[in-house]
């Protein structure tokens, strides 16, 4: 049984975290195939939300424009995510972040089709560096961040929360999964999924999500707790007002 311990983050959480994702990326691949039904359930509310996903190319010679512009944060391998998204509409462009190099490499691999026509782009970044990730206010038609703010200390969630906030058009939409329940300033497990696969995560609590959304302008449009077997995670999707 691993030994889960409350603990604050330690002052070199971001190299930690991304050398342990490197380490154990295949094994958390595979282990978390079985979350695709989560991902899939909110990725198609997602679609019903946010219209500029979904919609077709323009016929040749019209004028319209249907592009969006979508961000993952924490993209880890691109997929079922990033692939979805970019399969939704042929005019979507992306953007991936991951702290993690091997997670970069794998989603360069299953999202390569994309990456040839230039739709995708795909970043190893610290999401919570305001100088490594930034896009113009009002720029994006969404935010997606799936198990992975969870893994920043609780100052830098709410900061990145505010940050995608701006991003996002006015009716663009977040999906965002956070640690269910209460807040908690820290927990850490030394070989989570693999020897070297020390990791730390950390939640504001139902509540404060809430709150943080409702400060950067976010309406909650769904707000659903869903117990995963290994805890439970605060499910949202919220829109720019
Ligand atoms: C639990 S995995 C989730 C991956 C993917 N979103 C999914 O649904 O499977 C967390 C991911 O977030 C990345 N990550 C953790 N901290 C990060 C940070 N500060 N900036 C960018 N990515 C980070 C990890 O490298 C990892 O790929």
């Amino acid at each position: 049984m691993a030994d889960f311990h409350p603990s604050p983050p330690p002052a070199d959480l971001k190299p930690r975290i991304s050398a342990s994702y490197d380490a154990i990326a295949l094994a958390y691949n595979s282990w978390t195939a079985k979350h695709n039904q989560f991902r899939n359930r909110y990725l198609a509310k997602l679609f019903g939300l946010c219209p500029a996903l979904t919609a077709t190319a323009p016929e040749s010679g019209s004028s319209t424009t249907t592009s969006a512009a979508v961000v993952e944060l924490g993209c880890g391998s691109g997929v079922p995510i990033l692939r979805e998204v970019l399969a939704a509409n042929p005019t979507t462009h992306a953007t991936g972040i991951d702290i993690s190099t091997a997670q970069i490499a794998l989603a360069a691999e299953n999202l390569s089709a994309y990456v040839t026509e230039n739709r995708v782009i795909l970043r190893v970044a610290d999401m919570a560096s305001e100088q490594d990730v930034s896009f113009p206010d009002e720029s994006l038609d969404a935010v997606i961040a799936l198990w992975s703010i969870i893994h920043l200390p609780q100052d830098e969630q709410r900061e990145v929360i505010a940050r995608a906030a701006r991003w996002l058009k006015s009716g663009g939409c977040m999906l965002v999964n956070f640690g269910g329940g209460p807040s908690m300033e820290g927990i850490v497990v030394e070989k989570w999924l693999g020897e070297k696969g020390w990791m730390f995560w950390s939640s504001l609590g139902d509540d404060g999500y809430t709150r943080a959304l409702k400060q950067a302008c976010m309406k909650v449009v769904v707000a659903d707790t869903v117990e995963e077997g290994t805890g439970s995670f605060f499910w949202v999707i919220a829109m720019k007002q």
